[in-house]
């Protein structure tokens, strides 16, 4: 797909990931939906976005909130005429472990709250389902032959402390799958990313510098992903029609 001139939604488009996503389809002279919601940063970004020549749209809401989902997708199609890529960014992180155990007592002394569970599984699943599900009713609708795509993580193979964004994300990833079968026949294609561990608020906030060490000791390259290479990733799978039904994995190597 050539992107200049396209329609490009993305969600979570004011944090790391999703703001670099918006200026690099903006750089190919894509147009840009941008949905997050918090508004201060994603305005700022579809400030800098418009810089570039763009349109840059900005729709706030929650991905988790059915009517949201509707109310983005539609909005995009209205103001642009059309969706050509959305991609399903916006996440959360609520982790801890399934249980905590008192050294010295052996008595239980923490578990993961249904609220800890419900909150991630609310955003990083349903809300990619919800806007997944809308982005392919305008897609069909407005006859877009596009293209969507997930952003899972290598936390989907099952990363301890992570019970619920695990599960979300290996939900994602079979989703991922199953809607490229699902919508071939509309000649929507649907992949996914899977990044590692990326240099953003989601994973530096509160993140202390021998934890930092640690981490980067994991990785096979010895550092941090930027967003920048993720975004770098969205545009492969948006420009090349060959990438289909597939999750791409861009970690620097790292397994969980
Ligand atoms: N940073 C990493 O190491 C990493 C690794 C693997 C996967 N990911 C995934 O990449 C995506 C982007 O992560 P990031 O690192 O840029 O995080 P981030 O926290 O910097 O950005 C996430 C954005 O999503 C928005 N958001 C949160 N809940 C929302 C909701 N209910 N509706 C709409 N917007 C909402 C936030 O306001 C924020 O702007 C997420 O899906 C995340 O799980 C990140």
């Amino acid at each position: 797909m050539n992107l200049k001139d396209r329609t490009v939604v993305i969600t979570g488009a004011g944090g790391g990931i999703g703001a670099a996503m918006a200026r690099q389809f903006a750089s190919k002279g894509a147009n840009v939906v941008l949905s997050d919601i918090r508004a201060e940063n994603v305005e700022k970004v579809a400030h800098d976005v418009r810089g570039l020549g763009v349109q840059a749209h900005v729709v706030l809401g929650d991905i988790a909130k059915e009517a949201d989902a509707e109310a983005l997708m539609a909005a995009a199609v209205k103001q642009t005429g059309r969706i050509d890529v959305a991609v399903l960014n916006a996440g959360i992180l609520r982790d801890g472990l399934l249980v905590r155990v008192d050294k010295e007592t052996g008595k239980v002394k923490g578990k993961l709250s249904l609220e800890q569970w419900q909150s991630v599984i609310d955003v990083n699943l349903t809300g990619v389902f919800l806007t997944g599900r809308e982005a392919a009713v305008q897609m069909i609708e407005t006859g877009s032959k596009g293209a969507i795509i997930t952003i899972a993580s290598v936390s989907m193979h099952g990363n301890p402390g992570q019970s619920n964004y695990s599960a979300a994300k290996a939900g994602v990833a079979s989703m991922t799958r199953l809607w490229a079968q699902e919508l071939s026949r509309y000649r929507i294609r649907v992949a996914g990313i899977a990044p590692g561990f990326i240099r953003t608020d989601m994973v530096m906030k509160d993140m202390k510098p021998e934890a930092l060490a640690k981490w980067e000791a994991m990785i096979p390259i010895g550092r941090l992903g930027e967003a920048q290479e993720i975004a770098d990733s969205a545009v492969f799978i948006a420009e090349n029609d060959l990438v289909n039904g597939v999750i791409l994995e861009i970690s620097g190597g790292v397994k969980v």
